[in-house]
This record gives structure tokens, C-alpha cells and sequence, in this order.
């Protein structure tokens, strides 16, 4: 008997695992929440306030969000590329756009950007999509002091909770949604990239206690995408480091099939969605294999955009 419940139990415990890394469970989630809730999204006159729209991720899921008429509010330094994409937005068949400019690291900017959304489109946010953020790249030990450590975290935890505080009233009487976008860096920590992981773990550490404590009344759901072919990699904090980025273009997905992901993740209400097979299948084995694997997957990953 002992041996027969043993045997079940590795058994269980084989297929949870193997269906876990390789995405079925995920698909099989997806199809129980498709039998349960019927109904399409619409989003028509959805109030969107997407951070980091000047470019890549966050300008993706603006175009998006235009298609499905929503009323949309795009948010980033860059004024110019954010009036740019107002035309685009309008065209594809966004109902409204308002374009704010705002630097996420400071308060007042995420406090102005919040308020000049309420005064446009009222007292309610549907999604907030928190995809501003910048990438560094140095090893730790030859930093000269923790300027950039600092800046980075400024930039993407404190811009992405400095938002998420003023919005919280508003999201809170619509239900709505937040979508903050990590990184597999928010999972796993890469060598050289002591920074934006730590900014990364921060944001997961945040947004996972932020979903258990508003459960009913907003709902969290936070991607971790792999390499993505936008500006990113170009756009890094300074260090004073002039080498090229070299880039592996196979390793990378394309912005279009992350904001793919992103909007299903948002979808079916996911909790943590982790993009690649390589990321799923990375998370069980950082459960169960020996670390001195990990790290090695971690350094061979490193390289898919290293300054050479
Ligand atoms: N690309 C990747 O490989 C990758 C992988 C995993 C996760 N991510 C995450 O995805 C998010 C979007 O990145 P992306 O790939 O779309 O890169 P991107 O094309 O460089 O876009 C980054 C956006 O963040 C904005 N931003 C940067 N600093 C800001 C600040 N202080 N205040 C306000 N906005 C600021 C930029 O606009 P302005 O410069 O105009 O302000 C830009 O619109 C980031 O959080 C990044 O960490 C990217």
C-alpha cells in the first residue's frame, strides 16, 4: 500500500511538474476560465493609462488598445514621440488619446499624470499598464558609487508604485486592472545585472503583496517577458561603459507577440505570467535543481545581449 500511494505520488508529482514548465497547465487554466466566463472583452471606452508609451512595450500596447476603441492616456518623457503616436492611436480607432508628459521618478509626475486622466476622462481607470523602465548593465564591483542603483529604482519600482498609489482610488471604484511589466530578471537574477534585477524582484515582491491585499476590489497581474526586440537594450543608464551591446536577434521575441501575451495574461487574470518556455521551464528547475545550474543557465542567458 505504502509503496502503490509513493509511486501515485511521483507520479502526480512528474506530471504537475512537466505540465507546469512546458505551459499545459496554463493552456488547461485557459480553457476552464473560457467554459466559466462566456462573454468577450470589450473594451470600448475602456480608460487605458499606459506608462512608458514613448517606445517599444508600452507604445505597442497603446496601438493595441486603440483597435478596441478605448479612451487611452499615454505617458513618458519623450513629449514628441507620445503626440506621434496620438496620430497613430486616433487613426486605428482609439476613441480619445491624451498624451502626458512625465519622468516616473518623481512623485509629482506619477501624482499630475493620474489627476490629468481623472479631469479628462473621470473618475475611473479600467488598466493601468506600467511598462516604463530602464535596463543596466555593469558588474557591481566596478561601480564607483550607487548613483545608478539608486536611479534604477526610482525608475522602475518607485515610477511603478508612485503610479500605482495615485491611480489606486480610481482603479479601486472601476475594478480595474493593473499590469506592471518585470522581466524574467524579476525571477531570475543574471549576472551584471545586479541592478535592474534587484528593481525587477522589487516590483514582483510589491505587486504580489499588492494583489493579496486588494483581492475583489483591483486585480494584479504582472508579465515577466524575456529579451524583446524594442529600444531597450540601446536605452540603458549610463555607466560609462562606450562598448556595443552586441545582440543575438534569434533570442529575442518580438513586441508584438509580447503585448500578445501581456493582453491574454490580462485576460484570464493571471497572477505572475512568465514568457518563454525557456522562463517557464526556468522557474520549476529553480525549485528543484542545484543552484550551481541555475547560475549556469543564468551566465549562458547573460550573453544573448552583452557588451562586447
Ligand atoms: N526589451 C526587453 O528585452 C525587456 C525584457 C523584459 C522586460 N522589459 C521591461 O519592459 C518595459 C518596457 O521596456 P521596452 O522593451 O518597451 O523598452 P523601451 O522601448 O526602451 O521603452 C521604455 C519606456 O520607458 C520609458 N521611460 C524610461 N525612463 C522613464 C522615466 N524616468 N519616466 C517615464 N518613462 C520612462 C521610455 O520613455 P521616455 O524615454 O520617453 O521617458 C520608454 O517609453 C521595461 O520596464 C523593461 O524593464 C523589457
Amino acid at each position: 500500500m505504502f509503496i502503490l500511494l509513493t509511486y501515485l505520488f511521483l507520479l502526480f508529482f512528474f506530471v504537475y511538474v512537466v505540465s507546469k514548465a512546458t505551459g499545459l497547465l496554463l493552456l488547461l487554466e485557459r480553457k476552464i476560465y473560457d467554459v466559466r466566463h462566456k462573454e468577450n472583452v470589450n473594451d470600448e471606452g475602456k480608460v487605458v493609462v499606459v506608462t512608458g508609451a514613448s517606445s517599444g512595450i508600452g507604445m505597442e500596447l497603446a496601438r493595441v488598445y486603440s483597435k478596441r476603441k478605448s479612451k487611452i492616456v499615454v505617458a513618458a518623457r519623450r513629449l514628441s514621440n507620445l503626440e506621434e503616436l496620438k496620430k497613430t492611436c486616433l487613426d486605428l480607432g482609439a476613441s480619445e488619446v491624451l498624451c502626458i508628459e512625465c519622468d516616473v521618478s518623481i512623485e509629482e509626475d506619477c501624482k499630475n499624470l493620474i489627476s490629468k486622466s481623472v479631469e479628462k476622462f473621470g473618475d475611473r481607470i479600467d488598466y493601468l499598464y506600467l511598462s516604463a523602465g530602464v535596463g543596466l548593465d555593469q558588474p557591481f564591483s566596478e561601480a564607483k558609487d550607487l548613483s545608478n542603483y539608486k536611479a534604477i529604482m526610482d525608475i522602475n519600482y518607485y515610477g511603478a508604485i508612485g503610479c500605482t498609489l495615485h491611480a489606486l482610488p480610481y482603479l479601486t471604484k472601476s475594478n480595474g486592472h493593473i499590469c506592471v511589466v518585470s522581466s524574467l530578471q524579476g525571477k531570475f537574477a543574471l549576472p551584471q545585472r545586479c541592478g535592474y534585477s534587484a528593481s525587477k524582484h522589487a516590483v514582483n515582491g510589491f505587486f504580489n503583496s499588492l494583489r493579496v491585499e486588494m483581492k475583489g476590489q483591483i486585480k494584479v497581474t504582472i508579465v515577466c517577458p524575456g529579451y524583446v526586440w524594442t529600444e531597450f537594450q540601446n536605452s540603458r543608464l549610463s555607466t560609462g561603459d562606450t562598448r556595443e551591446v552586441i545582440r543575438n536577434k534569434s533570442k529575442f521575441m518580438t513586441v508584438e507577440q509580447c503585448v500578445k501575451e501581456t493582453m491574454e495574461a490580462v485576460k484570464y487574470n493571471e497572477h505572475e505570467y512568465i514568457m518563454t518556455t525557456k522562463g517557464k521551464l526556468g522557474v520549476v528547475a529553480q525549485a528543484i535543481l542545484p543552484q550551481s545550474w541555475i547560475d549556469y543557465i543564468a551566465t549562458s542567458s547573460s550573453k544573448n545581449a552583452q557588451r562586447k
